[in-house]
């Protein structure tokens, strides 16, 4: 790789904090909201100018890198080793209305592993951020995935695709058996502020089916930095290039949040 680690880190916290801050320029103003897949899959003037800043950034500071985000989608490149994965506004339902619960995700890999991340809620002032094995800080601090040990005591998260009438992976039974269960879960509408949180120790687990990479890849090595595990949902390692569905935990629940998501 012909850049440090560390500078392509610090870049990716730049493009963050920027594309946040454009965010947070429009957040609560009046923009246009357009449906995408179906009526609640939905995409604002925001996404595009975020991701817009994001796309020409990095095409001026590293012009041969690849670049797979949301709206834009895989841009051709002639550096096959380093892949920028952008989701420019992850949680774009709560952005629309009016819900302080959103952020951007931007990841880089190199020769398909991750080797840093950044997630940053401009409402919130947060960046959670890592570099691969250097740890994972949420602002200046370093954090620390939690140390709860029982199911039972976990606290969960989880999201739901937009097409859920269909029933993808069976997730609404995947939802069935953990609420009957009777352990709290959250659902805030933003996957990268769930995996955040697991690497903050706020969460202690979290699971949703066919995510997308931009959706899961800042916050998977964010949260093995910060001591947890992220897997695909029968254990197998992630795919960064497709959709996956997935299972995060703090590391010591990881085989109980996966037993528990195999139905029969
Ligand atoms: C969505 C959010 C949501 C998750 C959906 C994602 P978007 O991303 O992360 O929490 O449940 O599966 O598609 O559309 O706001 O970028
Ligand atoms: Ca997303
Ligand atoms: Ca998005």
């Amino acid at each position: 790789m012909n850049h440090s680690l560390s500078e392509l880190s610090q870049f990716s916290i730049e493009l963050a904090l920027e594309a946040g801050r454009i965010l947070k320029e429009g957040y609560g103003s009046s923009f246009s909201i357009k449906t995408k897949s179906g009526r609640h899959d939905l995409v604002t003037d925001y996404d595009y100018k975020a991701e817009e800043y994001i796309l020409s950034a990095i095409k001026k500071k590293y012009p041969k890198h690849g670049v797979l985000s949301e709206e834009a989608g895989s841009l051709p490149s002639s550096d096959s080793e380093v892949l920028w994965i952008i989701d420019p506004l992850d949680g774009t339902v709560n952005f629309a209305h009016s819900i302080p619960m959103f952020a951007t995700s931007i990841a880089a890999s190199f020769k398909g592993e991750l080797i840093c991340g950044a997630i940053f809620n401009p409402i919130t002032n947060e960046l959670f951020s890592a570099q691969k094995g250097h740890g994972s800080f949420l602002n200046k601090n370093k954090i620390t995935v939690s140390a709860t040990d029982s199911f039972e005591h976990a606290f969960l998260a989880t999201g739901f695709p937009y097409n859920i009438e269909t029933n993808p992976e069976h997730c609404i039974e995947h939802l069935n058996h953990i609420l009957s269960l009777g352990i709290p879960l959250r659902r805030i509408g933003s996957a990268a502020i769930d995996l955040a949180y697991i690497a903050a120790g706020r969460f202690d687990a979290f699971w949703e089916v066919v995510l997308h990479p931009w959706d899961f890849a800042a916050g998977a090595l964010i949260i093995e930095e910060a001591g947890g595990k992220v897997t695909q949902m029968k254990g197998e390692p992630l795919v960064l290039t497709e959709r996956n569905t997935i299972a995060a935990s703090n590391f010591t629940l990881h085989n109980k949040i996966l037993t528990h998501l195999r139905l029969p």
